[in-house]
């Protein structure tokens, strides 16, 4: 049966859809494959921060804040590598991200300055809502408890980088803004997800 997502979750990620809950099952029956997504996930988290700072050396709050993530989200990585070499699994390849190429397509092309800084913070503030919700579900759905427990670590984490991202969207640009192109990415990405194929072999 469909569980909707709590109010409570449904306000702080503002995600217009929940994960079709079969995808929990096929997930835990691909444990292999969703580690090794998983760890590039957090890969591409991390290098995806110093390139934001890269880009932006010139915000201060946002090089301050961006820092920490970056070692965060390595540790991240680390975290699933262990988890891989500890159940005798391998690090497999990696593969073409369709969800995040598919975000990359909505982000505006030309536009200002600011109208293009806005949409690289939203498009990480949606990722990680994703993936925190993604990993609400597993947290909740999974039959090993470790792996329920496990989980429930990187929900949190990721619930704290969406905040992190909104908030410096709303450090540099005006709120009214940031709120109104926000409800469009929710909008793209809810679109997104209902012709996205539920597949176990990957976190989006
Ligand atoms: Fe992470
Ligand atoms: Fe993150």
């Amino acid at each position: 049966m469909e569980k909707p997502l709590s109010e409570h979750t449904k306000n702080i990620l503002g995600l217009q859809l929940p994960t079709d809950p079969r995808w929990v099952n096929l997930a835990e029956i691909s444990l292999e494959e969703i580690l090794t997504d998983h760890a590039y996930c957090e890969q591409k988290a991390a290098t995806t921060c110093i390139s934001l700072i890269q880009k932006n050396s010139e915000k201060s709050l946002l090089v301050d804040e961006l820092s920490p993530i970056v070692t965060e989200e390595w540790g991240h990585f680390r975290l699933v590598l262990a988890e891989l070499k500890k159940r005798n699994l391998q690090l497999g390849r990696q593969r073409k991200d369709v969800y995040v190429n598919k975000l990359i397509d909505f982000q505006v092309k030309g536009g200002s300055p600011d109208e293009r800084f806005l949409d690289q913070m939203l498009i990480m503030a949606l990722i990680e809502a994703r993936s925190c919700e993604r990993f609400k579900r597993l947290s909740e759905g999974m039959e090993d408890a470790y792996m329920r427990k496990f989980y429930r670590k990187f929900m949190e984490s990721e619930a704290g980088h969406y905040t992190l991202f909104i908030n410096l969207a709303e450090h540099y640009i005006d709120k009214k803004i940031v709120r109104k192109r926000w409800k469009a990415w929710l909008e793209y990405e809810k679109e997104l997800m209902n012709s996205t194929e539920v597949r176990g072999d990957r976190i989006h």
